[in-house]
This record gives structure tokens, C-alpha cells and sequence, in this order.
């Protein structure tokens, strides 16, 4: 056992504040690594302030880690201590359903294991994520990182990254096409660094005008002010794709008028019951709600390796885990729009 140093939450109220527990030995497939890095997701807000299911306490977030790996179990044969690697929102899956054996292990039959606040397969404690210094994790589900890619920017592509990536891949995002990104936080901005990476006119749907200039520094060729009605008529039909990152409940309405005929919009944002739709929103032009979780293992590889070739690294701001609570706070009231990265490595 090693001993880890950690920002917890004792109870779902209660502010981040310094906590040690004990990390396992590495198994014969596991991989030690020490934590450099650790982006701030709003996941970690949702799940630690109960939004989402119960979770067990004190809980400790963060799955957009990256890190130097320490030692490594016998069997391990892709990485060796020193190596920069990366871990994002799972660390485990069965391994054997039908979406694991299809490079799926997001949408696993049993359930992924992630990488905070799931119970780990290998020792049955709750897991524990990257607002520590230390963590284990089975080799499978750590990636290597490409070493063109900033360590002290790249935390963030582990889950905004993907998560932007996949849906624009499975929607051919590419030159001719027009993709709307909902909302410019940390998720929404790479949302516009990757859909310009693929070649296609990027816009940005924003309830905050005081984003725009950073929307246009990130990529974006337009903004639409939600509430400015004048701009949002003027969007009518647009859209092949708008990609939903609002992290609360929300009507889709206005947004539906602005997609193309056969246009979808993809929830990536919120996971809880939505407000519902008209049908004819969607029967008058064909139109689809769809939605999309991180991405599976592979074509994480592929987004690293995409980032990579063409230089797409998040906007980061980075803070040390004295400040988490005040970063929770400025996502909450949506004035951030990019990301905060911890660097784990000044902060015990
Ligand atoms: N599907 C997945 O696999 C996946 C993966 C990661 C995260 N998520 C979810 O995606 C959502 C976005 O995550 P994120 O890290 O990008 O969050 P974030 O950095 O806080 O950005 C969210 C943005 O949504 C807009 N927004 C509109 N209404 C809001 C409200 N009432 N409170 C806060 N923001 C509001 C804001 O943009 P404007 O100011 O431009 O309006 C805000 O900056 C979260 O719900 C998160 O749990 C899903
Ligand atoms: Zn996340
Ligand atoms: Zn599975």
C-alpha cells in the first residue's frame, strides 16, 4: 500500500479539503502512476454534490489525469516507470459484452467501472480519482501519451476531449458542414477546437455575451446569443449538428428550429430527466435528439493522436487544490469557459 494525498468531500455539502488514504499495490496488470496533473470536469460537481445517484463519502473526483508512471505489476508489457501517461473517466469494464468487444467500453453491458465513486472489480473499495497525488489503475485503461502533446495543458482532452470528439466523429464533422457547440465551458471549448481541427464552420450557442471574443479565440467563425431572439431567428435551419453541453435541465425548442432538414442534436450535458418536445419539432425536417458518452479506448487513442497532429490542446488555467473550491464555484455561475487544470505536482 502507498499512502496518497487527496482533496475530499466528507458529505455532499461539504468543501473539498486535504484527506490521505491508502492507494493498493499494484496487481500483476496495473500500472502506479504519480499525478501531475488533474483537469476540474463538472462531472466531478455533479457527482460529488449528489446531483446524480448517492455516492460514498469522503469522495475524491477528477478523471482527467495525467501522470509519470512509478512501478508497474509483472505482466505489464505497454508501459515502464517514467513514461507519460494519461487516464480519463473509466478504469475498468467487463471486458467481454458485445460494446466492450467493439471498442465500446463506455456503453458496457455490466456498467464501466469510472474512475471515481464506482466500486473497483480488483479490490471492491470505491474508487478514487485525480484530485490526488497517487493512483492505480489496470494498463488497459491508462493511455499513452503522445509526446507532441503539453503534459501541462493535455489533462482535459481525457474527458472533455473524447467526449466532444466522439459525437463529432460519428456525425462526419468535416469541410461542409455546419456544427452549433451549446454552451462554451470547458467541455464546449474543445468542442470548437475540434470541430475547426476537422474542417468544418463552427458556432457557438452561449447564454454568457461576454464569451464571444473567447469563442472567436478558440476557433468559432459566429456566436449566438441564447436570449437574443434577432440571432437565434437568424440561425434557422442552419445546423447539421449542434453538440449539447448545458450541465442542467433545459428546453430543446429553439435549439431544434436551428438544425438543418435531418439535423440532430446530441445531449452530452445533462444526464437527468429533460423537459419534452414537440414531435412536430422533429417529424418538420426530419430532425433527431441523440446523445453521447466519453468515448471507448480506442478512439480515445485516436482523439489523442488527432490532437496531437493538428496542435489541439484545451485552454487551461491552472490552480492548485487550495483553490479548487473557488473554480467549482466560478464554473457553477458559468463565468469560466475553458478549463482549470490542477497541477497535482505543486500542490502537497
Ligand atoms: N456525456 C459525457 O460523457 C460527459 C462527459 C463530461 C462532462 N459531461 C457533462 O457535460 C456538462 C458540461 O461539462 P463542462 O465540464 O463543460 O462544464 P462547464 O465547464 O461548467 O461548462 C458548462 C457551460 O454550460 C453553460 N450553462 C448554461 N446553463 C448553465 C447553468 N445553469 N450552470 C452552469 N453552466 C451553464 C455555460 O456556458 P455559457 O456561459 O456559454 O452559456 C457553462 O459555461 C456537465 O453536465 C458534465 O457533467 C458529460
Ligand atoms: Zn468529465
Ligand atoms: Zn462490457
Amino acid at each position: 500500500m502507498a499512502k496518497a494525498k487527496s482533496y475530499a468531500a466528507e458529505s455532499k455539502d461539504a468543501p473539498l479539503k486535504y484527506y490521505e488514504f491508502e492507494r493498493r499495490e499494484p496487481t500483476e496488470n496495473d500500472v502506479e502512476i504519480k499525478i501531475l496533473y488533474s483537469g476540474i470536469c463538472h462531472s466531478d460537481i455533479h457527482n460529488v454534490r449528489g446531483d446524480w445517484d448517492d455516492v460514498e463519502y469522503p469522495c475524491i473526483p477528477g478523471h482527467e489525469i495525467i501522470g509519470k508512471v512509478t512501478r508497474i505489476g509483472k505482466s505489464v508489457k505497454s508501459f515502464k516507470p517514467g513514461d507519460t501517461v494519461g487516464v480519463g473517466v473509466m478504469v475498468n469494464s467487463c471486458g467481454t459484452c458485445n460494446a466492450c468487444k467493439t471498442n465500446y467500453e463506455q456503453y458496457c453491458e455490466e456498467g464501466m467501472t469510472l474512475t471515481y465513486s464506482s466500486e473497483d472489480p480488483i479490490d471492491g473499495t470505491d474508487t478514487k480519482g485525480g484530485y490526488s497525488d497517487l493512483i492505480v489503475v489496470t494498463e488497459k485503461f491508462v493511455f499513452a501519451m503522445p509526446e507532441k502533446l503539453d503534459i501541462t495543458k493535455a489533462a482535459p482532452l481525457l474527458c472533455a476531449g473524447i467526449t466532444m470528439y466522439s459525437p463529432l466523429v460519428h456525425w462526419q464533422t468535416g469541410p461542409g458542414k455546419k456544427v452549433a457547440i451549446l454552451g462554451l465551458g470547458g467541455l464546449g471549448h474543445m468542442g470548437v477546437k475540434l470541430a475547426k481541427a476537422m474542417g468544418a464552420e463552427v458556432w457557438v450557442f452561449t447564454s454568457s455575451p461576454e464569451k464571444s471574443e473567447d469563442a472567436k479565440s478558440y476557433g468559432a467563425d459566429g456566436v449566438i446569443v441564447s436570449s437574443n431572439e434577432e440571432e437565434m431567428e437568424s440561425a434557422y435551419r442552419k445546423f447539421d449538428l449542434i453538440v449539447d453541453t448545458i450541465p442542467v435541465k433545459h428546453e430543446l425548442e429553439d435549439y431544434l428550429k436551428t438544425l438543418k432538414i435531418n439535423g440532430t442534436i446530441c445531449i452530452v450535458g445533462q444526464i437527468n430527466p429533460m423537459p419534452g418536445f414537440h414531435g412536430g419539432d422533429l417529424i418538420g425536417g426530419r430532425k433527431s435528439i441523440a446523445g453521447s458518452g466519453i468515448g471507448g479506448l480506442k478512439e480515445t487513442r485516436d482523439m489523442l493522436e488527432f490532437c496531437a497532429e493538428h496542435n489541439v490542446l484545451p485552454d487551461v488555467e491552472e490552480i492548485t487544490m487550495e483553490e479548487v473550491n473557488d473554480a467549482w464555484d466560478n464554473m457553477l455561475n458559468k463565468s469560466m469557459s475553458h478549463r482549470y487544470v490542477i497541477s497535482v505536482k505543486d500542490s502537497f
